[in-house]
């Protein structure tokens, strides 16, 4: 059933009279799964509503206006909270067979810090579900996209080991409640990213130090995954019918030159960026990559830290995580080039020092709206073949693939985008038999692009932020995303 359909193609005619021509129609397997992906904070506003707790994102949007495009929050966004009814409807009419978003822990958990359920955010989140279900769309949940609460934060968050408990109690609360409606769990999103952007960089919860904080965060994140996936082995799995993993990202990292020196800057940046995460969880061996714990204990000794800014993990801890997922969850968007960087190591600690190598991109690739994102299909099929090599081939399904571009509705370059990409994981799988069952389109709607504001929209349907009630609009990718996720088939 994998591969390609045969279809006679009415291409043109030529001189009154039809010409045919056969075409490989590019099909996925029948089994194959189409999805639309959101995140809490991104969509749903009501940020106070009902019993809802404060989350870093709500205090970092209030507190540093200055630092999010056009000084906006996601206070109200898509509205998502009130419009999920909506928001269901167009993925019945896209025909997705499953839906992946987020759950707001201070929705369910408003302090953080006690186990005091809030009942309001049980009934949404479980009438969400049931809308889905009823609709014949799997939900497909994240526990943590990035909305810590903030009491936790004040605790130091991600850095303070403390955490990985909170986590466990808050991810206990959740298979209790939800565990025999949702058909997979992601425990986290994009850890490089929070932990970079927010632990060392420019997100929520902002002001931290790049180099020591965001390995702490890192540390604790896969301690907290490790812990809640073997919490779920021992008190859940007997039964449900549900599976867990964790979503990476991972962009192509190409070498810049065919230089010796670039491609082992290349690799080495591909264990920083992803195997930080991915290597302690799906290699055989467990723990850090090598080649990350040999560099960061060496620069912490130069420059004077009598401990490595990396942690250690203990021996059980390495255990613990080590085989800790049902699945990998991959979001891809695009792919960078990697030079050897010629700067001495300086007595900053930086994750950008540490890791050695130039990241840039060509200027000649094709844009989006986001300056980090140009479009380069070629790579996302490298990026699976790498994972099929570094991890014995694990189960994968893309939770995210997208592009931004202006707000129209005539979105062609999004179509092109979709196609291209879905190309390369269709050659991917049937070529190179990479084992990928699903793949998630960012996003369902347009939304709140963190620090970016609303000024980037990856929405298959248009969002009027302007407008009292939030209308959303198809734009012309979502007939061609809705032909997909039927027909399993690329339209030609
Ligand atoms: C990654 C994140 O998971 C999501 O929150 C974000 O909006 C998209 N990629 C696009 O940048």
């Amino acid at each position: 059933s994998t591969g390609y359909q045969s279809v006679v193609v009415r291409t043109s005619s030529q001189a009154g009279s039809a010409h045919y021509v056969t075409q490989e129609r590019v099909c996925f397997p029948e089994s194959f799964q189409f999805g639309v992906a959101t995140a809490s904070y991104q969509i749903e506003g009501a940020w106070n509503v009902s019993g809802k707790g404060e989350s870093i994102w709500d205090s970092y949007t209030h507190m540093y206006p200055e630092r999010i495009f056009d000084h906006k929050t996601g206070d109200v966004a898509a509205d998502s909270y009130h419009l999920f009814k909506e928001d269901v409807k167009l993925m019945v009419k896209l025909g997705v067979q499953y839906y992946r978003f987020s759950i707001s822990w201070p929705r369910i958990l408003p302090n953080g810090l006690s186990n005091e359920i809030n009942k309001d955010g049980i009934r949404y989140y479980n009438e969400l579900m049931d809308e889905l279900i009823q609709n014949n769309i799997q939900p497909m949940v994240t526990m943590y996209h990035w909305d810590l609460p903030k009491s936790l934060q004040e605790l130091g968050g991600w850095t303070n080991p403390i955490i990985a408990d909170y986590f466990v109690d808050y991810a206990r609360v959740l298979f209790n409640n939800f565990g025999n409606k949702v058909s997979a769990w992601l425990t986290f999103n994009e850890p490089l990213s929070f932990c970079q952007g927010g632990y060392g960089g420019l997100d929520a919860p902002g002001d931290q130090a790049s180099g020591f904080e965001d390995y702490l965060c890192g540390h604790n994140v896969l301690r907290a995954h490790g812990m809640v996936y073997r919490m779920y082995q021992e008190e859940f799995e007997a039964k449900l019918l549900t599976s867990v993993g964790i979503t990476l990202d991972f962009s192509w990292l190409e070498p810049a030159m065919e230089s010796l020196e670039d491609k082992i800057a290349a690799e080495t940046a591909r264990q920083f960026f992803f195997g930080w995460f991915a290597h302690p969880i799906f290699s055989s061996i467990g723990d850090y990559p090598q080649i990350m714990r040999k560099r960061i204990d060496s620069i912490s000794k130069k420059q004077g830290f009598h401990r490595s800014r990396l942690p250690y993990f203990t021996t059980e801890e390495i255990e613990m995580i080590r085989g800790s997922a049902d699945f990998l969850g991959l979001n891809h968007y695009t792919t960078y080039l990697v030079a050897k960087s010629k700067k001495k190591i300086s007595s900053e600690p930086s994750f950008a020092a540490d890791m050695g190598g130039i990241i840039s991109q060509k200027s000649s690739w094709p844009k989006s709206n986001s300056t980090w994102l140009k479009v380069v299909p070629w790579g996302f099929r490298l990026s699976l073949n790498w994972v099929k090599r570094a991890y014995n081939n694990p189960l994968v399904v893309i939770t995210e693939n997208g592009v931004s571009l202006e707000k129209g509705l005539l979105d062609k370059r999004r179509i092109e985008y979709i196609d291209g990409y879905l190309k390369a994981l269709h050659t991917a799988i049937t070529k190179d038999h990479c084992n990928v069952y699903g793949y998630t389109y960012w996003s369902l709607i347009d939304n709140f692009e963190w620090t970016r504001g609303y000024s980037e929209r990856f929405g298959l349907y248009q969002v009027d932020f302007d407008s009292p009630n939030k209308t959303r609009k198809p734009r012309i990718s979502s007939e061609y995303y809705a032909r997909v996720a039927r027909t399993k088939c690329l339209p030609i």
